[in-house]
């Protein structure tokens, strides 16, 4: 953990080529890896940033059968998006590659291959879902059922969404196949495993004793798998979109996703760096940080180095993985299926320039050791209340004073009052907590670090008052913007991890340099320095466009609540117990007109109707309120169990009860005959 390292490889999670990518993603993985790297740099450390399309597995599967085209076609499209929503954002990656590339398949195959000869691998014949129908194994998400945790009834093969739990296609109960529809048959096939209980006991000494440092979250789940006992993993699966298993009689089998993904970030160093890619893998003076999400903690803390350990060939281990938990959006968890989420590639349309407002904001409420909620209310406030009305603001009133009464050159720095001797001293403080924080990738608190200098800096004007001073002492007055432009350089250098657009704006207002080193110290605009013209960093945003985000997170749940309302309709309840003849003899069931409804006063379900039997007029109260109104109600033919006995509702005399036909969600609607008959006509 103390080692001194000669530079720093940071992967980034490699996304699925399945969709776009959202809020949660970047708040999760790509921001905070983008600050760290950008830190890193500006501390003139050697870096390696990698990261890259994942684009094999199920999911790219099933959505190329639903949308008619090839898998290959599907992540043509998301690596294309994706890759744009990244640069957009300001993540720059040394490269970001693709699982589907053919560095990637020989050298995944290499790999694979390797472990085999040397026996690192078992083989198992088991018995397997399959499909008789669609004449296919039914890997991971191919198979649905009901979660035996929870009762989701949409839980996959691999994994129940709703409750988070790790599966085996086994313990789904009434497993049906997702091609099909039809109950699957067992059917045997042999795979490769790795036996991972083998690795336990170096897993432990490693990470338990050798890695304490390691966020709380992560370490807590790598003992908790280590505890509860490691067991063999398959490496392949039955499927034809993956890199194929390199094995003789292997055919229809490809290497299983989370096998070929890890190894997709050396592949993508090797499509970089052909001739020196071992420098980076496999130099004990590397230093390898894997940026993820916590749903991938097992397969970096345990599987993947577990994979690497027996390849062995001097392959490094990561020194750190940083897992952050998840964001919610508006307080529900964020849903790529339900599409409640805010996509990278729209908010980069709907958001011009602002870039840096969405890495702020989620970096101000990154996750990092809870879930974590992301509003648009307060994506508006920290917009306004904090880039605007703190940082922008200050480098505004230095900007334009400046120009207002030095004709835009940095004035002199005279005698220092205690004021801003104080400030002064503040800024190394402030620094080395950033340093601090940075180093331990805690970037929440490190962006606080960086707002304080901000926000020192618009007290120190606010409290100096230079457009004051300026009417009565000049000199004084060229003192205060002095360091208050010191100030903005400072802030320059601070915020270029984190709002990467604006600090470089402000650093070509300033013609400040950036380097790490300088951050803080005195002068480093010097006396007589021309600045550039002072421009708005930060712009406010107004409520129409948070009112049209929330507009359309509101279509979703309505669209969502309908569904599902819809849902629970279909839902039929089993039959009832048996029933003799004579018991249904005894039900005296009718046709009637109603000729009369009203509401019963002071409810909201019950309506009162007069209804014509065909042997008498008679009073029924009814619980239809919410289905119909009085008025719709007049001059329909019902019909009527008229036998039942009598009861007093709200005071009111009901002989009888409406048959209503009585849908899953509760709704209902009233028996009518085919075509008008006579009134007391029997139903049976
Ligand atoms: O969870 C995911 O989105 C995976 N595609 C991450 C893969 S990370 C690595 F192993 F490639
Ligand atoms: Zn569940």
């Amino acid at each position: 953990m103390d080692k001194e390292f000669k530079r720093t490889l940071v992967t980034c999670a490699l996304p699925y080529a399945n969709g776009p990518i959202h809020i949660g993603h970047l708040a999760g993985v790509y921001v905070p890896a983008d600050i760290y790297v950008r830190y890193l740099r500006l501390r003139g450390r050697e870096v390696l940033y990698v990261c890259g399309s994942d684009e094999h597995g199920v999911p790219i599967t099933i959505k190329a059968r639903q949308q008619g085209c090839s898998p290959q076609d599907i992540v043509d499209r998301y690596h294309g998006i994706i890759k744009d929503s990244f640069e957009g954002l300001g993540i720059h990656f040394d490269i970001y590659g693709r699982t589907s590339s053919e560095v990637h398949a020989k050298n995944a195959s290499e790999f694979f291959r390797k472990l085999y000869d040397e026996g690192k691998f078992i083989t198992r014949e088991s018995e397997q879902y399959y499909d008789p129908e669609a004449k296919q194994f039914l890997a991971d998400r191919y198979i649905v059922g009901t979660c035996p945790k929870c009762g989701n009834e949409g839980a996959y093969g691999d994994q129940c969404e709703k409750c988070g739990s790790t599966l085996s296609p086994e313990e789904l109960i009434n497993p049906k196949s997702k091609l099909s529809g039809a109950a699957p048959i067992k059917k045997k096939t042999t795979h490769w495993y790795l036996p991972l209980q083998d690795y336990e006991p170096w897993l432990r000494e490693w990470i338990l004793e050798g890695h304490q440092e390691w966020r709380t979250n992560v370490y807590g789940q790598v003992k908790s798998w280590l505890d509860g006992g490691l067991q063999p993993r398959a490496v392949t699966r039955d499927l034809d979109w993956g890199v194929p298993v390199p094995v003789e009689g292997a055919e229809g089998k490809v290497l299983y996703v989370w096998f070929d993904a890890p190894i997709g970030y050396i592949s993508n160093t090797i499509e970089l760096l052909p001739d020196s890619w071992e420098k980076w893998w496999k130099s004990p003076d590397t230093r390898l940080v894997h940026f993820i999400g916590k749903d991938n903690i097992v397969f970096h803390c345990i599987v993947f180095p577990a994979m690497l350990k027996a390849y062995g060939d001097g392959y490094i281990l990561p020194d750190n993985v940083p897992a952050n938990e998840f964001l919610n959006l508006e307080g529900d968890k964020i849903s790529t299926s339900r599409g409640w989420a805010v996509w990278a590639h729209e908010y980069l349309q709907d958001f011009p320039g602002k870039e840096d407002v969405l890495r702020y904001v989620l970096t101000a409420n990154a996750p990092q050791t809870s879930d974590n909620d992301f509003s648009w209310k307060d994506f508006q406030n920290r917009n306004n209340n904090e880039l605007v009305a703190v940082f922008g603001n200050f480098v505004n009133r230095a900007m334009v004073l400046t120009h207002k009464y030095f004709a835009g050159k940095v004035p002199p720095c005279g005698t220092l009052e205690d004021i801003d001797k104080e400030v002064l001293a503040e800024i190394p403080l402030l620094k080395a907590s950033m340093e601090k924080n940075l180093e331990g990738f805690r970037f929440r608190e490190a962006l606080k670090d960086a707002m304080g200098i901000a926000r020192l800096g618009n007290k120190y004007i606010s409290d100096t008052e230079p457009w004051k001073v300026a009417k009565t002492d000049l000199d004084r007055t060229a003192t205060i913007l002095n360091l208050s432009l010191q100030i903005c350089a400072d802030l320059a250098i601070a915020f270029e991890p984190f709002t990467p657009f604006a600090a470089k704006r402000l650093r070509e207002m300033l013609g400040s340099p950036l380097d790490w080193e300088i951050l803080g110290r005195p002068q480093v605009l010097p006396a007589g320095h021309a600045l550039g013209e002072a421009e708005l960093l930060f712009a406010k945003i107004e409520d129409p466009a948070i009112d049209a985000q929330l507009a359309r997170l509101d279509r979703i749940r309505a669209e969502r609540e309908a569904a599902a309302k819809a849902e629970a309709a279909r839902q039929v309840v089993p039959q009832k117990g048996e029933c003799t003849f004579d018991e249904f003899e005894k039900m005296d069931i009718r046709t009637a007109t109603v000729l009369e409804a009203e509401r019963v006063p002071k409810t909201d379900k019950l309506l009162k109707l007069i209804i014509d039997t065909g042997i008498d007029r008679r009073t029924i109260v009814s619980g239809i309120a919410e289905y119909y109104t009085p008025e719709a109600m007049v001059g329909k033919q019902i019909c009527i169990l008229a036998n039942l006995q009598p009861r007093t509702i709200r005071g009111i005399e009901s002989r009888g009860m409406i048959l209503m036909a009585k849908q899953g969600d509760g709704s209902m609607r009233f028996i009518t005959p085919e075509e008008a008959v006579c009134n007391g006509a029997i139903v049976g």
